[in-house]
């Protein structure tokens, strides 16, 4: 049988799920050549072993394997790029989503009156009964209003995880997709330049067979990600955004910590009975170590929390290595600054230069020393 569709399962943590997922994928799509391409991002659970269980049992399966990654958006765009099929789709794992819409999609896309169909769990007669939480239901709602702003297309659902479109429109710009966070739909939909013409499939959300949803607040903070991404990422990239956000949020926690010690030498810094330099250098220091741990953290946690650092050992290496490029970072920050007075600038804007200079040093290279690899 030709090979008509691959349909994408990103995985983490779905062992329980997948056999019974391929089972159905098998009844619903009789007739029509396909595969399945699990992606799964190493899950502890073993998901990926019990893919390739099943691969053994048939040669339909496939399975990528990711490690040290984590991701639905990316892995979802892995899968799609993976298969020779002409036409691919992306679904759930835990049996949220029906495979028996299947074939009607294939048909809509085959049809070539489609360049994209979707399933949609508010369209009319769609249901997300079964999801039992009116929370998400109405997070899900302004998200969609927001997403509607951000692509232009309105949609009652961009953010499904259930679509399916010809491979080749998604292969052409599988580049510029961000393929951050869990919005891939989403993604695309801003991403291609012309508009697609989309057909629409109401949808019954199911609930999870087995398992849990990994939609966290590291989801919902990546979506505010992307949505910046697409905005301004084009001019200021996204991860040096985050770096100096934080940057910021550290000279605040600088300000605080030596406001703390300045405090402990005395009510009052200027009276205080220790030498002022004292009191000033162990504040100072102290702050600006604390400041840096504190950037550090957040860096790690949010900025590169693609590539976080875990366990004792890394954590302390990345740091060291994080404050090493600190100093140097402050040294071309004073460098720079010392020079424009020099030259006769004023002392503000000159420190102003000196510290965009310096943060675009931590940046550079942190990125590459602490969490390149
Ligand atoms: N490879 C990989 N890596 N797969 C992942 C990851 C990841 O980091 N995180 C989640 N998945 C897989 C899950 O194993 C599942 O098959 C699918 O992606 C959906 O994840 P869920 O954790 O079940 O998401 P949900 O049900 O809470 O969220 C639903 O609504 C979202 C938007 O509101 C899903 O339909 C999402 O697809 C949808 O974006
Ligand atoms: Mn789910």
């Amino acid at each position: 049988m030709t090979l008509r569709l691959g349909v994408v399962l990103p995985t983490y943590n779905e062992r329980g799920n997948l056999r019974s997922m391929v089972d159905r994928l098998d009844k619903a799509l009789a007739g029509i050549g396909w595969e399945v391409i699990v992606v799964d991002d190493n899950s502890p659970d073993g998901t990926a072993d019990e893919a390739r269980t099943l691969a053994q049992e048939d040669a339909r399966v496939r399975v990528i394997q990711r490690i040290g990654r984590r991701g639905l958006s990316s892995a979802a765009i892995e899968g799609m790029c993976a298969t020779a099929a002409p036409v691919v789709a992306v679904m759930d794992a835990d049996h949220q989503h029906d495979p028996d819409l299947l074939p009607q999609m294939l048909a809509a896309v085959e049809s070539g009156d489609y360049d994209l169909a979707y399933a949609s769990r508010f369209a009319e007669g769609a249901s997300t009964e079964a999801w039992g939480r009116p929370d998400r239901v109405k997070a899900s709602n302004l998200a969609n209003r927001i997403a509607n702003k951000v692509t232009g297309v309105e949609l009652t659902d961009p953010m499904s995880g259930y679509f399916m479109l010809p491979t080749q429109t998604l292969r052409a710009d599988a580049h510029r997709l961000s393929g951050v966070g869990f919005k891939i739909l989403l993604d695309i939909l801003a991403t291609v330049e012309r508009p697609l013409k989309v057909k629409e499939f109401p949808l019954n959300f199911a609930a999870r067979a087995e398992g849990e949803s990994k939609l966290d607040r590291t989801v919902i903070f990546e979506f505010l990600v992307g949505l910046y991404d697409k905005w301004l990422g084009r001019w200021i990239p996204t991860r040096f955004a985050l770096f100096g956000t934080i940057g910021g949020l550290g000279v605040v926690v600088h300000m605080a910590v030596l406001a703390v010690v300045l405090n402990l030498f005395g009510a009052d810094f200027l009276v205080s009975h220790y030498p002022k330099e004292v009191a000033f250098i162990a504040g100072q220091t102290t702050a600006a170590l604390v400041a840096m741990t504190f950037n550090f953290v957040l860096n790690n946690e949010l900025t590169y929390a693609d590539k976080r650092l875990r366990g004792f050992g890394p954590l302390m290496t990345g740091w060291a290595r994080f404050a090493l490029t600190c100093a140097f970072g402050l040294l071309a920050n004073i460098g720079a600054a010392t020079a424009l007075v020099r030259l006769g600038f004023h002392a503000y804007p000159a420190a102003l230069v000196g510290i965009v200079l310096g943060s675009v040093w931590n940046f550079a290279l942190s990125s590459k020393f602490v969490w390149g690899k």
